[in-house]
């Protein structure tokens, strides 16, 4: 079957990938989602090829480098991985298998179909507590659990992959993602501050904040929140620096961006945000901090701008009230 060039998404049925594979639909791009559903929905994905096999699997090589010749792509992003923090602190080798495995299969599979652009899916998680802030991809990455080492060592790969594979390659490590761009694409997973509050407030119960007395303006945790629309965004626009390189050849590179809007927020703004989407004002419980917890992760956030002409765009509220509708969307609709 002769396709027009197509972007392969993996994980492309999840909460983020969905965005992305969306905004591709809308403005003409042909995707292809490779998926293991292990979290993802096909619902999410209409009319878009989605291939569904496990990436970390011993076959995985082989039926990537199928897919990319079936639909003739030449640039991937790949976001397949698992994200939960405390799983990845009970499970550490689960994660380092399935996330490194899985990555290191799709660059054997550039390297052997001849793909030469990938957008990775990185995370703030890998500077561990920063100090100070805002971070610049040149701070310290010390992550301080399995599931940012991982994401720590699939940047090394990733950047190991340009001089072997000539693999130009951008790196986005995201920072506290939430909201939704459309209301049927929400975060399902009750696993982050926004989606949490949100599910307490429907069920008549009051937030819990993780410790108010950091050494911050309020006293509760702060961190930067980015809408997923900008960091949908934002990997169009990685993909389009890395087509326009990639068109001119020379050596391959690897480089590495925050993605977040540099601005930071505490969880009691957070919560402020939520009781005026809802009209639900609960006096939030205060328990003691998380170990480990950060004061505060904020992203500097300039070096994308000045490379991509990348910005966040989307406020706080927003964010906060798309992922509030998205959820009153989820439970209207029958599953
Ligand atoms: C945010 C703030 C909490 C819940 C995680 C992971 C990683 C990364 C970003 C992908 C903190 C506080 C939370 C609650 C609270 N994602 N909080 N009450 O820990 O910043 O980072 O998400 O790469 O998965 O690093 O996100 O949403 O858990 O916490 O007070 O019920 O909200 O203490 O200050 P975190 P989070």
């Amino acid at each position: 079957m002769l396709c027009d060039v197509s972007v392969l998404i993996t994980g492309g049925a999840g909460y983020i990938g969905a965005h992305i594979v969306r905004l591709l639909r809308e403005r003409g791009d042909d995707v292809v989602v490779v998926d293991d559903l292990s979290s993802g929905d096909p619902a999410r994905l209409g009319d878009t090829p989605l291939v569904t096999f496990d990436l970390a699997a011993a076959d995985a090589v082989d039926r990537l480098r199928a897919t990319i010749e079936r639909y003739s792509v030449e640039s991937i992003i790949h976001l397949a991985a698992r994200k939960q923090v405390g799983e990845s602190v009970a499970h550490p080798a689960m994660y380092f298998r399935d996330n490194i495995g899985s990555l290191a299969n799709v660059v054997e599979a550039c390297a052997l179909a001849g793909v030469t652009r990938l957008v990775y899916s990185s995370s703030a998680a890998v500077y561990g507590i920063p100090s100070g802030a805002p971070v610049t991809e040149d701070a310290a990455t010390e992550p301080i659990n399995p599931y940012g080492e991982t994401k720590l060592v699939g940047e090394w790969l990733v950047r190991d992959a340009a001089p072997a594979h000539g693999l130009r390659s951008v790196t986005l490590r995201y920072f506290n993602v939430a909201g939704a761009g459309w209301d049927d694409l929400g975060d399902p997973n009750v696993q982050n501050l926004v989606t949490i509050a949100i599910d307490r407030t429907v069920r008549g119960l009051a937030p819990v904040v993780f410790g108010d007395s950091f050494d911050t303006p309020d006293g509760t945790g702060v961190r930067d929140y980015v809408h997923v629309m900008d960091l949908a965004e934002a990997h169009l626009a990685s993909l389009d620096a890395l087509d326009a390189l990639g068109a001119a050849g020379g050596p391959a590179d690897a480089t590495v961006y925050n993605v977040g809007t540099g601005q930071g927020a505490s969880v009691r703004e957070v919560l402020a945000s939520l009781a005026g989407a809802s009209g639900e004002a609960f006096d939030p419980i205060v328990d003691p901090p998380r170990p480990g917890d950060p004061p505060s992760v904020v992203a500097d956030a300039s070096r994308i701008a000045a490379d991509l002409g990348w910005r966040s765009s989307r406020t706080l509220d927003e964010m906060v009230v798309s992922a509030w509708r998205a959820h009153e969307w989820r439970s209207r609709t029958p599953a």
